[in-house]
């Protein structure tokens, strides 16, 4: 996507030293952009815990990053302790954080990949082309979940007097939560493109407000027409004919359809329902979890630090980024990050190959070569 003229992806190598990852550092977002390096696989593991990177599809992508630089650390060894190395570097990755399914796939990807190569050479040549592979995949995938979501947006608008779709989503699945385009939003940026009239509502999404800061930084850069709106207002806009269609992203989807994703997501589907709104999850095939079936029983929740819910980071009048406390010194806080949204509230799925209801029938008839 474009940040004032020019193209950037989420991700890339040094092109003038290519031991080196580059990064935009989403915590310093909206108020400066910053890019970062990363030059171990150390930084790796602090950029995706820390939220320098963040969303399913860039966490995957980092930590596919995080294996190549981890392959450069372990050429001094022999080829025993290099694959051991890489095995360890791979926990510490995928203990990072837990609930996207896209950080375990890329670490194990790229340890089928390396395994496979006899010399030292050759696994440090193909850890860069997997991590290269995983991120290209990620930005073709989002870019083609937009040609599919594009046609809902299109539908509702024909339907619909003076043509305006407005369209909610939670939290952050635009392209900054990927290497491109992002999943809810590469449906509105497509829409846009096209000339639909559209408005985007952007809940704020505490308590690390990725909407307001986030979303609302990509969509303005965009030129897309928003509105930030509190975290509980979806419902009273739902109720007032405001909400034409909601789009979430997602961080883990069982074989069943039910969807993980940002903490609050379930209420905005429960208000979707209630108010009969189609509420569509835009997700990469590689946000599917193949294994799991009841999201709620089996999808691991990530708990951060209470800190996050106490404290709230913003620019100053002076025009410094400042961190000031919220609640009582005391008070205890709790920080689920992500909740699940059972299938029967989703209408469906937007994917890269098209869209589906969501359930494990319609899912693997889009996706045949994942039934057993
Ligand atoms: O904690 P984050 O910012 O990494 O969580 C990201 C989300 O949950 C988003 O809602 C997004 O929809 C899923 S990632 C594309």
């Amino acid at each position: 996507m474009n940040v004032n003229g020019k193209h950037y992806r989420t991700i890339w190598i040094d092109p003038k030293e290519n031991t080196i990852v580059k990064i935009i550092n989403q915590r310093e977002l909206p108020h400066k952009f910053e890019i970062e390096n990363l030059i171990g696989s150390a930084d790796a593991e602090v950029a995706i815990r820390d939220m320098y990177v963040r969303g399913a599809g860039l966490i995957g992508a980092t930590a596919g990053y995080g294996m190549y630089l981890a392959s450069l650390e372990a050429s001094i060894q022999n080829k025993e302790k290099f694959n051991s190395y890489l095995i360890q570097v791979g926990k510490r990755l995928k203990a990072t954080r837990p609930t996207a399914v896209n950080l375990a796939l890329a670490v194990d990807r790229q340890l089928e990949a390396i395994s496979k190569e006899e010399s030292l050479e050759n696994k440090i040549i193909i850890a860069k082309e997997t991590a290269k592979k995983i991120a290209d995949e990620d930005a073709d995938s989002c870019r083609r979940i937009g040609e599919h979501g594009v046609k809902l947006i299109e539908e509702i608008s024909k339907n619909k007097d003076g043509g305006r779709v407005n369209i909610l989503t939670h939290c952050n699945a635009g392209w900054l939560a990927f290497v491109d385009y992002g999943s809810a939003t590469s449906s509105i940026y497509n829409a846009f493109d096209k000339k639909i009239p559209i408005h985007v509502w952007v809940d704020i999404t505490g308590p690390w407000n990725q909407g307001a800061k986030l979303t609302a930084w990509e969509l303005e850069k965009h030129g897309v027409p928003y509105t930030v709106i509190a975290d509980n207002t979806g419902g009273h806009l739902m109720q007032h004919g405001l909400v034409d269609l909601v789009i979430t992203g997602t961080d883990r989807t069982t074989i069943a359809g039910d969807v993980a994703n940002k903490i609050g997501t379930y209420l905005k589907a429960l208000a979707a329902k209630d108010n009969n709104i189609p509420f569509y999850v835009a997700l990469p095939s590689s946000s599917f979890d193949w294994k799991m079936k009841d999201g709620i029983k089996e999808i691991p929740i990530e708990e951060r630090d209470s800190e996050e819910v106490k404290y709230a980071t913003g620019l100053t009048k002076g025009n410094k980024i400042e961190r000031v406390l919220l609640t009582p010194k005391e008070s205890n806080a709790v920080n689920y990050s992500f909740d699940v949204t059972p299938a029967r509230l989703v209408t469906g799925l937007i994917t890269e190959r098209g869209i589906c209801k969501a359930n494990e029938e319609d899912i693997l008839n889009l996706f045949p070569e994942h039934k057993k």
